[in-house]
């Protein structure tokens, strides 16, 4: 019923094209996935350091943050990580018709999860980026300590203990960051966003 009585504007609004011209960039969704201690937000961050030092605008969204604020009401049932993703690509299809980069690390553990987010994105927006590094490492890392905690049971459908993490098949990106360094990750990274983030008139 009351999805009758909502009128959305678009026609009168900045289009996505204009705010890119305005920002000089492409807009795009940098998706990180992979288990706790993999080195997703590391990542973010360096990633967002660099291409700032570029001058693009970009917006790094990130499990622990989002999850104390607007997702603050969900915990890590399948069905409540299905709408941590969920809400988390709506926002960033926001930030994405603003012309901003998005740059986003969640543990988004299995193949359909993200699948939808690619969905409500749309793939041509959608870099998925797997930072892989086996879950003993995560474990032997273990920097917010909570790979202890989910041992030890007290914290349960903890991912690659008592929960699933299903790898990405076709990832446009994977960084065994067991086996690169930071800088080696982000060179890596950066090579392949670059030439879809320059502006270019199309
Ligand atoms: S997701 O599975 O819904 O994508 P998200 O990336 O938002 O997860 O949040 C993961 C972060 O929440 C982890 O880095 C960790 O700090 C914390 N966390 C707390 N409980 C869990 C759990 N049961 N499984 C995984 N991460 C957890």
């Amino acid at each position: 019923m009351s999805a009758k009585n909502i009128h959305p504007v678009f026609h009168q609004l900045l289009t996505r094209q204009d705010k890119e011209e305005l920002l000089q960039q492409h807009a795009t969704v940098i998706w990180m996935t992979g288990l706790s201690g993999a080195g997703k937000t590391t990542l973010a961050r360096h990633i967002e350091l660099e291409l700032s030092k570029k001058g693009f605008l970009t917006q790094v969204l990130d499990g622990d943050n989002i999850r104390t604020g607007i997702n603050n009401n969900l915990g890590f049932t399948e069905a409540d990580r299905y709408e941590n993703i969920r809400r988390i690509a709506e926002v960033s299809k926001l930030f994405l018709n603003c012309g901003i980069i998005c740059i986003n690390s969640f543990i988004s553990p299995t193949i359909a999860i993200r699948q939808m987010a690619k969905e409500i994105i749309g793939k041509e927006n959608f870099i998925e980026i797997y930072v892989n590094a086996p879950v003993e490492i995560c474990e032997q890392r273990d920097v917010k300590g909570l790979y202890k905690k989910a041992r030890a049971g007290l914290i349960k459908n903890f991912t690659g203990i008592d929960a699933p993490f299903e790898a990405p098949q076709h990832p446009d990106i994977e960084i065994r960051t067991d086996q690169l360094n930071i800088d080696e990750s982000v060179q890596k990274i950066l090579e392949y966003i670059l030439p879809k983030i320059t502006y270019s008139e199309k």
